[in-house]
């Protein structure tokens, strides 16, 4: 199976989501910088992915430097820190990685010993917690498969929206390791995969992913999606998430919102499937979560080819926020929350 990104002495390597499905070519980043721009660009996307991306891009600028003294280890560290801060807000994994590589930037600095040792073991130690990252992002992404899969019935088809697989973790995926981990025990499953209009992350992403693995996959358009859950055609919908806050609200892909209203007004139950790392306490309830407004052009042209009249105006919000009062439950590596979320959300972190 592919590697959605690993670390490499060459750099950091990840395939390039950009040119999925058609092409599947890998791009590798030498610095923090070239790390940001893929984050930006989205030839990595999906927020635990973008959460290792991060945490990879620290170690770039730590390991990379040719700083004299951890002072100036420092700045280039947080350089790179910027840097990547400033690609894309909504998902939380990213500045949670970030915060992880500079607590272990902080304990290499209060080391004792010369500046020489200090720095050669900053630069090791930071290469290996992203990898750290990377490695624990895989192992909870496969406790959630296991958890959420005991909720899903022997035969089941489930409603998905975007991309929350391998290419958008370390790798298994979050709402797919719950279909990866589900058809692995047996079960007889079918998913039916939102397009995802603008960028397409379900057409162009999950049907790849899905399909690759063997597992049945029938690709719809969003608004499609009421029409399944009225026929009785869909018994779950699942999906994942960017950030969550304390009261179980939940940030995920433009369209999740509808999912999740569409779901309690069919008796469809809604899942939500993520790793703690995405899990914002500090933000009481979704509207504070911060909501990416990307290019209006995403919107209007499609794979380049204007879809619209030249001068028409056009929004992209890239993320709705779905009230924790539509969320059947939340899955993650630790178990299944339900309401009330504040409780369970905490009592989870611990
Ligand atoms: O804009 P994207 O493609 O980064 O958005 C991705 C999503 O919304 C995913 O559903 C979310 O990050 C969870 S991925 C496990």
């Amino acid at each position: 199976m592919f590697k959605t990104i690993e670390w490499t002495n060459e750099g950091v390597r990840m395939i390039d989501q950009t040119r999925l499905p058609a092409e599947e070519v890998y791009v590798t980043c030498k610095d923090a910088a070239e790390v940001a721009n893929a984050i930006k660009r989205m030839v990595i996307r999906g927020a635990p992915a973008i959460g290792v991306a991060a945490a990879m891009g620290a170690a770039l600028a730590v390991s990379r430097s040719s700083a004299p003294d951890m002072e100036r280890l420092r700045q280039d560290f947080e350089a790179g820190a910027q840097c990547i801060s400033q690609t894309r807000p909504t998902a939380v994994n990213l500045f949670w990685a970030i915060q992880r590589m500079r607590a272990e930037f902080d304990r290499s600095m209060a080391a004792d010993g010369s500046d020489e040792d200090r720095i050669r073991r900053a630069k090791e130690r930071l290469v290996a917690e992203a990898r750290q990252v990377l490695e624990e992002d895989i192992a909870a992404n496969r406790a959630i498969g296991r958890h959420g899969a005991a909720l899903l019935g022997s035969s089941a088809t489930v409603l998905t929206h975007c991309n929350a697989g391998a290419l958008a973790t370390g790798g298994y995926g979050t709402a797919l390791g719950v279909i990866r981990a589900a058809v692995g025990a047996g079960k007889k499953l079918r998913v039916f995969a939102d397009e995802t209009r603008p960028f397409l992350q379900g057409a162009r992403l999950t049907a790849w992913e899905l399909a690759s693995d063997g597992v049945p996959v029938t690709l719809i358009t969003d608004s499609m999606a009421g029409h399944f859950m009225k026929q009785g055609a869909l018994d779950a919908a699942i999906v994942g998430a960017d950030r969550i806050a304390a009261n179980g609200d939940v940030a995920n892909k433009i369209g999740t919102y509808s999912v999740a209203v569409l779901a309690r007004e069919n008796r469809v139950p809604f899942y939500v499937a993520a790793p703690l790392s995405t899990v914002d306490l500090s933000l009481a309830s979704g509207d504070q979560i911060p909501i990416e407004e990307r290019s209006p052009e995403e919107v209007t042209h499609l794979a380049g080819v204007s879809i619209a009249p030249g001068n028409v105006e056009a929004r992209h919000p890239a993320f709705d926020v779905t009230p924790h009062r539509y969320v059947t439950a939340i899955i993650t590596e630790r178990g299944v929350a339900r309401a009330p979320y504040t409780e369970s959300l905490r009592a989870l972190t611990q």
